[in-house]
């Protein structure tokens, strides 16, 4: 069981998507406890003000410090983890999910604006965490996919637990092979005949270079990094 609090200025935007399918099921089943707050609610002005100019000038705004001070303060147990959602983050993948997937208490700050006041970073923040090289409007959707990623990680989240064990990332430098369903012959275009050889040996040699072929073609980065690791 692990419990995740977001603190976001569109809590519902967070929240939508983790209500369907496998990750509403993990929620229903007790497995993942998610509460989505609204960070205006820990304001204490009149126009419950959530961001400010920058000091020493520059473009746009940023989070103020006392909400989120105040908020965490709150929030925060003995074993919580405190993420900030922002691209200048370190960039999530499949390793991070599984660590975070093992924390008991979660904190995910979503970043608005240019960004947030960097004390908050420097005394609150544990993790900042990117989803990828692109900037997103807020942080929102970001903390949603981090949260999906490492929800279906959960014990007893997918039906099956083979299906995230052998999936691409799990081993970190290869991605998948290619996969067919019936029918066999669809508009001529033939389910690859080793497939349906019942030949286990074959079928694994042929899935193993399938794989190697599409990793060339799709993130050769993932190659040069197993390299560089048998290297090491
Ligand atoms: N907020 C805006 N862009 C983001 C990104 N790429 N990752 C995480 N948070 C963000």
């Amino acid at each position: 069981m692990i419990r995740i609090d977001v603190l976001s200025l569109f809590p519902e935007m967070v929240l939508a998507p983790l209500r369907e399918s496998i990750i509403g099921r993990a929620q229903k089943d007790g497995l993942v406890e998610l509460h989505s707050h609204q960070l205006r609610d820990w304001t204490t002005d009149k126009h419950r003000r959530t961001d400010d100019y920058l000091c020493g000038g520059g473009q746009g705004m940023l989070l103020k410090p006392e909400p989120l001070f105040a908020a965490i303060e709150e929030l925060r147990g003995k074993e919580t983890y405190v993420i900030l959602m922002t691209p200048q983050g370190q960039v999530f993948n499949q390793q991070t999910a599984r660590e975070l997937s093992s924390k008991k208490h979660l904190i995910i700050i979503c970043g608005h604006y240019e960004g947030v006041d960097h004390r908050v970073i420097e005394k609150l923040v544990d993790l900042e965490l990117s989803i990828g090289d692109y900037v997103l409007t807020n942080g929102a959707i970001a903390a949603t996919v981090v949260i999906d990623s490492l929800t279906r990680l959960l014990p007893g989240a997918l039906g099956d637990a083979r299906s995230s064990e052998e999936e691409s990332f799990s081993n970190p430098h290869l991605l998948e092979a290619p996969a067919y369903t019936k029918p066999i012959d669809f508009r001529g275009l033939k389910v690859p005949e080793v497939l349906t050889s019942g030949h286990h040996g074959k079928i694994s040699a042929w899935k193993k270079e399938k794989a190697l072929e599409r990793t060339r073609q799709n993130r050769p980065d993932l190659l040069d990094s197993a390299h560089d690791a048998t290297r090491a």
